[in-house]
């Protein structure tokens, strides 16, 4: 619900757990009243409290405890007197960049208009959702900014953005244009990010923040392995079930900027949009600049519930694809099984064994095109190896059906290899800056997709791979970050668009690619988790989450993707022992129940397993299939951390509560060790549960508030699962 008082001039929106509330002052600036648990009063003046400070400006003699450097600002600039991050920077034709917004009016929308050529949540009918649109105007320039928010009232979520237009007569440059902007009246807050690196992605930092700066940012064209574009603020007493959590998470896949500024009289502003560093963008007199959406959410009972409120919202308004509402099959990927070295029969005799494991999509990972032996040839030229694949892919994918299996299939669409055709071919096509190096990393290049034709060229060539035979699934890797980002077709001014027009590029070949082949699932990965963000989610219905299958590390890995991202678009492999990245030796048992955990599938030679293992993976084959409704589509609840103990716990529930599946790991054995019950979450109280396997009944309240006897568990790397269903009475 949106409400607004003229008399006041106060908007309140309010979702079903949340209020939102901004005032446009006398002056017509507009301030930032509240952001919280759902209140009620529509005077929500007496909010905002200015008083006199020294070496605070006033904007006006009238009322001299008016000052920008303390208003709590909605979309606040720099230049006029706020010295705090500003949301945006223009810089005018005078070479000048001082400016402010003035309220002009604003607009109602029923539902929520799409963005151009940006991923967005959606409606599926205007009822769904409100969109407020507030012109605020800078009048010595003509710069008008369009601030807007769309209220999701049942999902609990808040979605914003930013249009810019130059209504003026000349040119100007944007510097920086953040998605969002919030002022907080105090600074009680711990920030949590998601951070690492290659085969590291998104480990959960948390840390009190104090007066200063905090950021997390990516300057490497991609969203990143190193910092994931999200933020939460929590009260510092926050826990997993208690307190209040603002979750902030930008929908874009490239450079971004998130930041926590806290100032002299600890009041606390956070910020998310692209990058401002090495970014401008031109805008002509009567042109337009999108911003990337950003999704906020608040929760008063701590994470999980704000993960619970992402986790719905986005399977079911960021996800848009078919396999938005489908079941997604268990997969084996040849990579980790046999890298490049490979031929037809040997690919087959694997895919045979993984038919009759109960295993239901084969896919061919990386090494099937050009002369690709190793990582170093070959992209861009998507034409079948007949060295090792002698009847093309045509002969393959049948042989694969006859098998009864459906075929997947890895490419890389955004490079090009430095020893390729296209690369001979047309050597200019790669992002570069005329006179410097063009940096390799993994021997390969980045394609330069802010140019237009070099977008309809990738469209072709991926379109005509995917047409040869019935491919049922894709992986779409991206493995390096950009250097010497420059593009030939951008004028001088314009050098610093090319990252943004990069990834806009990247959207429309998505775009384009996965509406025309709207059965094939698509999986998005940059070696591993180095774009998993919201944007990719909107093209890509899952994604691999990291190059690091290892059970252990895995635990950290995706129990830190889980803060915000559904367990669906997660994908886990189990692959073989030793680990090929960290060399750890752990059971069958529990690399199947953490990567059960997620979006299930085998990476490894099928045909090595002992016949022991070849049952186990059997089994764990049929367990998936019976319990996987609720790891794709039940409500996840974390129990206990990997990165707090020796241990972790999570579990899946039905949305009716009748049926739940409780996941338990034990990383290293403990001599005599202390007894442990484990409290689980989400079950209803009244109901009785059957433990499938134990054969015990409980009651939720005890499940809950009693707990279970975690059993004793012997040697490193071992984990439990209880099933439990409701006795029908
Ligand atoms: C990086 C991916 O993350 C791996 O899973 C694999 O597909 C390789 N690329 C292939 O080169």
């Amino acid at each position: 619900m949106i409400h607004f008082d003229p008399k006041t001039k106060i908007f309140h929106l309010q979702t079903k757990n949340t209020s939102y509330i901004l005032q446009v002052l006398e002056q017509g600036y507009l301030a930032h009243l509240y952001w919280g648990r759902r209140i009620f009063p529509y005077n929500a003046s007496y909010l905002l409290r200015n008083i006199f400070r020294a070496f605070s400006p006033t904007t006006d003699p009238a009322d001299p405890n008016l000052s920008l450097d303390t208003l709590p600002q909605e979309y606040p600039g720099y230049g006029t007197s706020d010295y705090r991050q500003p949301a945006y920077q223009v810089q005018f034709a005078d070479g000048t960049t001082a400016s402010e917004l003035i309220y002009q009016g604003h607009r109602l929308i029923s539902g929520k208009p799409r963005l151009d050529g940006l991923p967005a949540t959606y409606v599926e009918n205007e009822e769904e959702a409100k969109t407020l649109e507030i012109h605020m105007y800078d009048t010595v320039s003509s710069l008008s900014i369009y601030l807007i928010y769309t209220v999701f009232e049942t999902f609990d979520v808040i979605t914003r953005t930013v249009r810019i237009q130059n209504d003026g007569k000349e040119p100007l440059r944007l510097l920086r244009v953040q998605s969002m902007s919030v002022d907080f009246h105090h600074a009680e807050f711990d920030m949590l990010h998601l951070s690492g690196a290659w085969a590291r992605e998104r480990w959960m930092y948390r840390q009190r923040i104090t007066q200063g700066t905090h950021s997390v940012e990516s300057r490497r064209g991609t969203s990143s392995h190193q910092h994931n574009p999200f933020i939460a603020l929590l009260d510092p007493h926050a826990t997993e079930d208690t307190g209040d959590v603002y979750g902030i998470n930008l929908v874009y896949s490239g450079n971004f900027l998130g930041s926590v500024e806290v100032d002299q009289y600890a009041t606390t502003r956070v910020s998310m949009g692209i990058n401002p560093f090495n970014f401008s963008w031109s805008l002509n007199p009567g042109e337009t600049f999108q911003a990337p959406e950003v999704v906020m959410v608040y929760s008063a009972e701590g994470l999980g519930t704000m993960s619970r409120i992402y986790h719905h919202f986005y399977k079911n308004r960021l996800l848009r694809r078919r396999y938005r509402d489908e079941i997604r099959p268990i997969l084996l990927n040849s990579f980790e099984a046999v890298y490049f070295d490979f031929n037809e029969n040997k690919l087959l005799t694997i895919a045979e064994q993984a038919k009759d494991l109960g295993i239901e999509l084969f896919v061919l990972d990386d090494g099937w095109f050009g002369k690709r032996d190793d990582d170093r040839t070959s992209l861009g030229d998507w034409v079948v190896d007949r060295n090792k694949l002698p009847g093309g892919l045509e002969s393959l994918v049948k042989k694969i059906n006859e098998l009864g299996l459906a075929f997947g299939l890895w490419i890389e669409p955004e490079m090009v290899s430095l020893e390729s055709k296209l690369y001979k071919e047309h050597p200019d096509w790669c992002l570069h800056i005329p006179g410097r190096r063009k940096t390799l990393s993994r021997w390969q290049l980045v394609l330069d997709l802010s140019r237009k034709d070099i977008q309809d060229a990738v469209i072709k060539m991926i379109s005509d791979v995917l047409s040869i035979a019935p491919i049922r699934y894709v992986k779409w890797d991206m493995n390096r970050s950009l250097t010497e980002i420059g593009s030939a077709a951008l004028s001088s001014e314009r050098q610093q668009e090319t990252a943004h027009r990069y990834v806009l590029g990247v959207y429309r070949v998505m775009e384009e690619i996965t509406s025309k082949f709207p059965d094939i699932l698509f999986e998005g990965c940059a070696g591993g988790g180095g774009r998993f963000d919201p944007g990719m989610l909107y093209y890509m219905d899952q994604v691999w989450t990291s190059d690091n299958s290892d059970a252990v590390e895995r635990l950290k890995i995706q129990y830190g993707t889980s803060i915000v991202y559904p367990i669906v678009t997660m994908g886990a492999h189990v692959s073989a022992v030793p680990n090929h990245q960290v060399h750890r030796v752990t059971s069958l048992k529990m690399r199947g129940d953490v990567a059960m955990s997620g979006n299930f599938g085998y990476e490894l030679d099928l045909t090595k397993l002992t016949e022991d293992e070849k049952e186990i993976v059997r089994e764990q084959v049929a367990l998936y299939k019976h319990i996987r409704h609720l790891v794709q589509k039940g409500e996840f609840y974390r129990l206990k951390s990997p990165f707090e103990g020796n241990s972790a716990a999570w579990m899946f529930v039905s949305p009716d509560r009748h049926e739940a599946i409780v996941f338990y790991f034990k990383i290293l054995a403990q001599a005599n060790e202390p007894l442990e019950r484990l409290r689980l979450k989400g079950l209803d109280p009244v109901i009785q549960y059957e433990w499938i396997e134990g054969s015990e009944v409980f009651s939720g309240d005890s499940l809950m508030y009693a707990g279970l006897h975690v059993p004793l568990l012997q040697g490193d790397f071992v984990s439990f699962i209880w099933r439990l269903k409701k006795v029908e009475i």
